[in-house]
């Protein structure tokens, strides 16, 4: 799945970054970490007797049962449109959804017991068959386990034979859910009444079961390593098309009210990558491939406006270039893309079914900025690469989820590079992921690519995983091999590793042991596990000293709490400042968005930036200003970046010039009151700067465009404001899934928290409805929320909230919060002082 991340679709400057952490680290990455960590224990496999009947001691399934095949049917009751017609009853929306499944295994130890993942679904109906004989076994008992195991527990009388084959059958119901895991619903509006009078609300059923969700829809082996096929049927209302992993086999009538799909069997492949959806979405044109049928799904009037050409337009050029690259063709006849109106993720790689929020897909020329254009190509890269890595090659466990999301976030950036090559996301992806892992991996409270496996169990230590470590260092570290081995044999190495475990699963030394091969048929010499074990199985990165008088190298764990030994601070902060001043002179953006990100921090802890940050930029946005006053853009690439670069930090730090040219344009689009494309990119500075008129509008036509592109970046917008009290309206707005959908919540709470304004009401809020809004993405909501704290008083109230609340998933992001905490009030005690004279000495 791809990382929401709340920088993608506005210019806003995210997380902070300590300069020195950066000057310090760039050099260091290719030096053999020494300190190994004390030997990891290997994790103890259960033993079960085989008459047992107790629970297994671990919350891992007994591996005596290995499932083959599933033949599903599923039956989602919902209705897509209500029709309100006087004379005909109306029908009652549903969310109850039945269904049954038939699971063929294999039996590797005798047992009595069967243990499988089923959550909250009612059983109907159950029968256990010998394969041989077709013989019924009696179940004895059948017993959900209440706690956070998920277990389905099935007695039987009689005991299962080691190397028999049998199925299980078991029909069930379940209802959909409406906080979008598993099967869940989602809506949208359509631009017109189906007829006089209806309502324009839609509804459709979609899935979203990564990591641990598709137990909520059938009960299943809920694994990664219980890889199977799956025959799937869907039962669906006349008038709607379902989606599944494959490609359709039959589609037909069974009466007035429902018809089937049913669907070619799957690849074997693991269960959190199932799914499935209902809807009337329908399709653009195709996206050129010589073997494989690509189509891009929308809502309809998404696809009338073309806004999903451009993601057609490209998905097939990137499938095509792994095909070549990775010298293994994608596996299906179909592979189907979906721009959702609610997913969780920003999008989801279930395979022949990839799902993205509309967002993550959907792109309309003039309207959607440059960056939602890359953020685009970037998605589809990633989930695309996922079709060999996670789902061809899947890893053993999700302690090593990094094998997974690493490789998509750097593969995603090689294919990227081919098929649109203007984009430079070669030097993006170091610019931007590099800061993101090091700053992260500064924290003592940061962890290992590989965690130990008995530490990730539950459903929430296994989102927990989904973080910046798994990404972007994941990414790095990969690259850093590359690097090592020689491109050439890195890539070598990863096609063996791909052929070797095509439809199987595998961990990190797999993955060595594969680029060894290709290292030692090189002639190589480099001793791939044991330079690479480090990295993956320690916290952190090194920071290396050379003297230069006798040669000597040291190496010591970067930290941002640097309280051990003497090692003075690594530089003085004023000089990592002083390097910024060349900003004035630039106009490339890598240069200048690395730098914005980093002085974000001295932004957050101190808000003293702005005077000096205004006068840097003064001469960008000069160079820049005959286009922008005429609302056009240069024709190069990077210089677009540029340009809105300028826009941004010029208005956001309040250059006079560039809030009249905002405010101006701001005021002509309320009186044209329609969708004027350029404004867009300046539109939270009016905001900002207005009331109660200029927000309620902005409000109004978020309400009221069904445009995904304008949509997103009104909801930014929204969050500028000063008023308090319009912050407050919008913090309440966030509980009313009508007006903020949950998807949305956690990233419209960040960007109210990101406003000085609105920092201290958002983290009231979030304490007050934390129920509600951990549902969406908890873990950076806490970093976002609390990025400004530096304070005593914040750091004692962050520690009450760990110990008073249930944390979920967010639990190592709010340890991080408060180990970032107590680094802020140290750094900004010592610096205070120096960095307030140095910026006053700046604009003096
Ligand atoms: C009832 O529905 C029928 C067909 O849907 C329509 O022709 C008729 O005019 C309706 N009657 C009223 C009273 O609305
Ligand atoms: C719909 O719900 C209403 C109120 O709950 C009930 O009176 C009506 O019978 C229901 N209609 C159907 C078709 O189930
Ligand atoms: C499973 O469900 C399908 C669809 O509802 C139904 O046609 C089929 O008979 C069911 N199978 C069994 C064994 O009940
Ligand atoms: C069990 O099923 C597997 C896979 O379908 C098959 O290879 C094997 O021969 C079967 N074993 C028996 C004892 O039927
Ligand atoms: C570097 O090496 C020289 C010569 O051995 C030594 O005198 C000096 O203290 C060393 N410098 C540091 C910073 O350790
Ligand atoms: C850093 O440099 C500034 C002058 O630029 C100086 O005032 C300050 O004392 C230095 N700080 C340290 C820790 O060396
Ligand atoms: C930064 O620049 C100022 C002014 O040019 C200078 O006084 C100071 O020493 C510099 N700081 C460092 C650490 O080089
Ligand atoms: C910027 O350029 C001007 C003129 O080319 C030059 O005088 C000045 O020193 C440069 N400033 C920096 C910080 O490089
Ligand atoms: C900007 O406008 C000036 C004067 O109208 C013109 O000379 C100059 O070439 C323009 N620059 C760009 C980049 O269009
Ligand atoms: C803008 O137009 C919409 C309809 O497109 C209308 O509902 C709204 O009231 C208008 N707003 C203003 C401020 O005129
Ligand atoms: C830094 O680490 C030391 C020792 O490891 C610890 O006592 C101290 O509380 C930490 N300080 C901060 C600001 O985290
Ligand atoms: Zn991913």
């Amino acid at each position: 799945m791809a990382k929401e991340s709340f920088i993608s679709k506005t210019v806003a400057i995210t997380f902070v970054v300590m300069t020195c952490s950066v000057i310090a680290g760039m050099i260091t990455m290719i030096i053999l970490y020494k300190t190994q960590i004390s030997e990891l224990n290997p994790t103890p496999r259960p033993t079960f007797s085989t008459t047992t009947t107790g629970p297994p001691p671990v919350m891992r399934l007994p591996k005596y049962l290995v499932p083959e095949t599933y033949t599903v049917y599923l039956q989602p009751h919902l209705y897509t449109k209500i029709i309100e017609k006087v004379n005909v009853t109306s029908p009652n929306q549903t969310l109850l959804f039945t269904g049954n499944s038939t699971v063929v295994f294999h039996c590797v130890q005798t047992t009595r017991a069967i243990y499988l993942h089923s959550k909250d679904l009612t059983i109907m109906d159950s029968s256990v068959v010998s394969l041989k004989d077709n013989a019924r076994l009696k179940i004895n008992e059948m017993k959900h386990h209440e706690d956070v195991s998920d277990f389905l527990e099935i007695q039987l009388n009689e005991a299962l034979e080691k190397g028999k084959n049998y199925s299980l059958f078991l029909s069930f119901q379940g209802e959909m859910s409406q906080s979008l895991d598993g099967l869940y619903l989602s809506s949208y509006h359509a631009d017109v009444a189906a007829e006089e009078g209806d309502s324009r609300e839609r509804f459709l059923a979609a899935t979203n079961m990564e990591p641990t969700e598709t137990r909520r829809v059938f009960p299943c082996f809920d694994e990664p390593e219980m890889k199977a096929v799956f025959h799937v049927t869907i039962v669906h209302r006349i008038g709607t098309r379902a989606l599944g992993n494959e490609q359709k086999s039959v589609s037909n009538m069974l009466d007035d009210y429902w018809q089937y799909t049913k669907f070619n069997p799957t690849p074997k492949m693991s269960t959190y990558l199932f799914a499935f959806v209902v809807s009337e979405f329908e399709q653009s044109s195709s996206s050129p491939h010589d073997r494989v049928d690509i189509q891009t799904f929308a809502r309809p009037e998404a696809i009338k406006a073309r806004h999903a050409d451009y993601a057609a337009s490209i998905t097939g050029k990137i499938l095509s270039f792994y095909e070549k690259y990775l010298e293994i063709n994608y596996q299906q006849k179909t592979l189907d893309q979906i721009a959702l109106p609610d997913l969780a993720p920003a999008a989801m790689e279930n395979w022949g079914l990839v799902t993205y929020q509309e967002g993550a897909l959907l792109y309309e020329e003039g309207v959607s900025s440059l960056l939602e254009k890359e953020w685009i190509a970037t998605l589809i890269a990633h989930e695309l690469a996922h079709q060999w890595f996670g789902n061809l090659v899947t890893m053993k466990w999700w302690n090593q989820i990094w094998l997974n999301e690493g490789f998509a976030t750097y593969m995603a950036t090689i294919a990227v590079e081919h098929v649109e090559p203007m984009f430079q996301m070669t030097d993006v992806f170091v610019m931007r992921d590099f800061q993101q892992a090091f700053e992260e991996d500064a924290l003592a409270s940061s962890h290992p690519l590989n965690v130990p496996e008995q530490e990730i169990q539950t459903s929430s230590a296994i989102i927990g995983m989904f973080d910046s470590i798994t990404y972007s260092k994941g990414a790095l570290v990969l690259r850093m091999l590359a690097g090592l081995v020689g491109k050439t044999t890195f890539h070598n190495g990863v096609k063996i590793y791909l052929r070797d475990f095509m439809y199987k699963n595998a961990d990190q030394n797999d993955l060595w042991d594969s680029i060894q091969k290709a290292v030692e048929m090189d002639n190589g010499h480099t001793e791939v596990a044991k330079v690479m074990e480090p990295w993956t199985n320690q916290i952190g990165y090194p920071v290396i000293t050379i003297n230069t008088t006798n040669g000597e190298i040291y190496q010591k764990q970067f930290l941002f709490n640097d309280t051990a030994e003497s090692e003075a601070k690594l530089a003085n902060v004023t000089l990592a400042l002083n390097l910024t001043r060349f900003l004035r002179n630039e106009t490339a953006y890598i240069p200048w968005e690395s730098a914005i990100r980093n002085l974000k921090y001295f932004d957050l802890m101190f808000d003293r930036s702005e005077a000096y940050l205004r006068e840097q930029v003064t001469d960008l946005y000069k160079y820049f200003r005959n286009y922008t006053d005429s609302s056009t853009v240069p024709e190069d690439h990077s210089l677009q970046h540029s340009q809105i670069l300028a826009i941004d930090v010029a208005c956001s730090n309040g250059l006079p010039e560039c809030i009249s040219m905002a405010s101006k344009m701001y005021a002509n689009w309320m009186k044209i009151n329609g969708t004027n494309t350029y404004v867009l990119y300046t539109l939270w500075t009016p905001v900002a700067a207005g009331g109660k008129k200029e927000w309620e509008f902005a409000w109004d036509k978020f309400q009221s465009t069904t445009d995904t592109s304008e949509k997103d970046q009104l909801r930014s917008a929204l969050a500028c404001t000063k008023k308090i009290w319009l912050l407050n309206r919008y913090l309440e707005y966030t509980l009313d899934p009508e007006k903020i959908r949950l998807m949305e919540v956690a990233s419209t709470i960040y960007y109210i928290a990101r406003n000085v304004a609105g920092q201290a009401l958002t983290w009231n809020f979030i304490r007050a409805h934390w129920d509600y809004v951990s549902e969406g993405d908890a873990a950076s909501l806490i970093s976002g929320v609390t990025s400004r704290f530096s304070t005593q008083f914040e750091l004692e109230e962050l520690e009450r909230f760990s110990t008073d609340y249930i944390l979920g998933s967010a639990d190592r992001a709010v340890n991080q919060a408060i180990e970032q905490t107590q680094v802020n009030i140290q750094w900004v005690a010592e610096h205070k002082d120096v960095i307030l004279e140095w910026f006053e000495a700046q604009t003096a």
